[in-house]
């Protein structure tokens, strides 16, 4: 199998930016400009700072984003949601499956639409299925029955339908929805955690390596890169173990 080269392996990393501070993002975001990974900036952030603030971290990183505000609401205000984000330029944008197939086609046509507008590259729209802060009685309690990983199979196949272009997920769905899905979906996967790192509050946990041979296309990485000293060698240091697996 090829080796992936050092920077198509920094691209196949997010690192999750979890601050409402715009000073501390800009900081970790400029200190990861060399690295070439992208960022990740979800509602915390967003809440904190608005439009302006994920702009100007973005400049600073200078790399992909990742708008991590996963929308949720009929089909027509999460379109005009997703076109009210198309300025900022995203690579990945995502919406709760949970809101249902229109719901999914709507934000996917119009991120397609307002791409192509501005003259932009169109983001990846992809879809949360469960919570992983979910368990099987959680989901129960809400009805659903068959437990989640079940459940995560049935909304990324809904999500897949819909023409959605993937779906994030955990580790340990990777295998069930590539059996169920397929090569070409996009999977998005959190919970990574370098061998040796500190595993923090994340409860199942896959080393870079592992995640991408078990087939994740793109891995969402925090507290590893945020809380290293050197953020940027941190990254670069989980590029170079990606690289070494040759997916
Ligand atoms: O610091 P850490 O690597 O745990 O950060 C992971 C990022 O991925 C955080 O932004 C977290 O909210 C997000 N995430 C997650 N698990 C999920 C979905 C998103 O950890 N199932």
């Amino acid at each position: 199998m090829p080796l992936l080269s050092a920077a198509d392996a920094a691209r196949r990393i997010y690192c999750a930016i979890d601050t409402p501070d715009l000073a501390r993002a800009e900081t970790l975001a400029r200190a990861l400009a060399g690295a070439g990974c992208g960022i990740k900036l979800g509602l915390e952030f967003f809440s904190a700072q608005g439009p302006a603030g994920v702009a100007r971290v973005r400049k600073a990183a200078g790399g992909d984003l990742f708008l991590d505000l996963k929308f949720h609401d009929i089909p027509n205000t999460v379109a005009a949601a997703v076109r009210a984000a198309a300025p900022l330029a995203p690579t990945i944008v995502n919406v709760h499956a949970a809101g249902g197939r229109a719901m999914m086609s709507a934000a996917a046509e119009a991120a397609r639409e307002a791409a192509a507008k501005a003259g932009t590259p169109a983001p990846l729209v992809i879809a949360v299925t469960v919570l992983t802060s979910l368990e099987t009685v959680d989901i129960e309690r809400m009805g659903v029955i068959g437990g989640v990983e079940e459940q995560v199979v049935r909304l990324a196949a809904l999500a897949h339908e819909a023409g959605l272009d993937g779906v994030v997920c955990s580790a340990r769905e990777i295998t069930p929805i590539r059996r169920a899905l397929g090569p070409d979906f996009t999977l998005v996967t959190p919970g990574i955690r370098p061998a040796g790192a500190d595993v923090g509050d994340q409860k199942r946990v896959m080393t870079p390596g592992e995640a991408i041979t078990a087939g994740a296309d793109y891995l969402v990485i925090g507290r590893p890169i945020t809380g290293a000293e050197d953020p940027a060698a941190a990254a670069r240091a989980i590029a170079a173990e990606i690289s070494a697996t040759g997916n």
